[in-house]
């Protein structure tokens, strides 16, 4: 029997339901904060990821899948949506026209990656991105954004901050790293001490514990920062502090992804296992530059919908529309008709096989129907119709030129 590939799943009732609605409520509240949908394809040129995720990223260097297309081009699923996005926006651009634009995004990203509880090789993300606004308000504004969502969905979480600096503050702050990585070298895994050369700021993160260990002493980002990030980042605490919003200062913070500036931040869970990022994020102001745009500040965020479908909670469901079924098959003309009139306004299951009264009535309640409704052989001669209410239980037989 044929199988879905390892790390992929299908989604299906029940949990579909939730899926939905983790969108549905997302989407929502994005439209509220001014973001508009965007749509880009899941195949792109390896290029744009490399250039964007960066080379030395696991997610580049090892997740991606890429692959030759039958014209010749190197192109790859996406791993994230934040780079097509990017693209798109550089394409049409907008980049020229300056001004503020946002956009919001869901869909499938692949990643290579080993599949465990809470991680899988195609995954779906909600999303945000906002170009062109330079000031540290959009960043606040987005984590506002994010806590709305996440309390809409009754899910609980904590929020991690850190700046990752800016091109003035960084190469400095990267020699003192490198040179205290060197000191404390043999006691890092072998990842951490390849990264010493391709990416030294990934070392802060790693979750090998004799890692943590070595890595007390190391210079951190925050100590390092110039005076306008540091200024900035003051501005972002003082602002979540003075609306309330408890956050952890995570110095180690650094994120899977090349392309930060400045503010970095996740929001985790503690409910899920060690997978326990539900939603992350960041400025990057360097990376529409980087793809060949005209410099824009940017700032955005990702949600894992399936990290966050265990945790959200539903609405109680309320039963809704019409079940319509025969236990006379010469009823079935008139079932199609009604059905048909009905669908104008109304959600309508409809059932051909002939069935017994309490087999119709089970597969009404399965579909969480309102209305149970049947024409059997006492009512295709009257021209009527047997209703009977799932919420109320009431039954009546009314024409079927009243019901419709
Ligand atoms: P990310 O942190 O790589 O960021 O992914 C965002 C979220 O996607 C994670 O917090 C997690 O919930 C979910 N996720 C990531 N990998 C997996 C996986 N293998 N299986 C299930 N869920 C997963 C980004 O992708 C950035 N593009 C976010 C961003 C947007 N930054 C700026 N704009």
């Amino acid at each position: 029997m044929i199988q879905a590939l390892r790390g992929m799943k299908d989604i299906m009732s029940p949990d579909n339901s939730r899926f939905v609605h983790i969108i549905e409520t997302a989407s929502r509240i994005a439209k509220r904060y001014g973001y508009e949908y965007i749509e880009t394809p899941l195949l792109e040129e390896t290029t744009l990821f490399k250039r964007s995720v960066g080379e030395s990223s696991d997610i580049v260097g090892k997740e991606m899948y890429q692959f030759i297309d039958k014209g010749g081009h190197d192109v790859c699923l996406r791993p994230e949506g934040t780079a097509g996005v990017v693209r798109a926006f550089i394409q049409n651009k907008l980049d020229k026209r300056g001004g503020t634009y946002r956009f919001f995004y869901h869909g499938p990203m692949f990643r290579y990656e080993r599949p465990q509880k809470g991680r899988l090789r195609e995954f779906h993300q909600f999303g945000c991105e906002s170009f062109g606004e330079e000031s540290v308000y959009e960043d606040f504004t987005m984590i506002l954004m994010i806590k709305d969502i996440f309390d809409a969905l009754g899910i609980g979480y904590t929020i991690k901050i850190n700046s990752l600096g800016c091109p003035e503050c960084m190469p400095g702050y990267r020699e003192r790293l490198v040179t205290h990585l060197h000191d404390i070298e043999d006691g890092l895994c072998e990842d951490c001490q390849r990264r010493i050369s391709t990416n030294p700021i990934r070392v802060l993160d790693c979750k090998v514990e004799s890692c943590r260990t070595q890595l007390q002493k190391a210079p951190l980002i925050v100590d390092n920062l110039c005076e306008t990030c540091d200024a900035e980042f003051g501005r972002l605490i003082s602002l979540l502090k003075s609306h309330d919003i408890p956050y952890e200062l995570d110095p180690k913070l650094v994120r899977g992804l090349d392309y930060y500036t400045r503010t970095a931040f996740e929001f985790v869970s503690s409910e899920i296992g060690a997978q326990s990022a539900i939603a992350g994020g960041g400025r990057y102001n360097r990376l529409v530059e980087f793809l060949d745009g005209k410099p824009t500040p940017a700032v955005g965020f990702a949600l894992g919908i399936e990290r966050i479908m265990e945790l959200a909670k539903m609405p109680k469901s309320e039963r809704e529309g019409l079940y319509l079924g025969v236990m006379e098959p010469d009823a079935i003309e008139t079932v199609l008709k009604i059905a048909h009139k009905k669908r104008q306004s109304e959600k309508v299951y409809t059932e051909y096989r002939k069935k017994s009264l309490k087999a119709h009535l089970k597969a009404a309640d399965r579909m969480q129907a309102r209305l149970c409704a049947i024409i059997g052989e006492d009512e295709l001669k009257t021209g009527e119709i047997w209703v009977k209410d799932l919420e109320s239980k009431e039954e009546r037989r009314i024409a079927v030129n009243e019901f419709v």
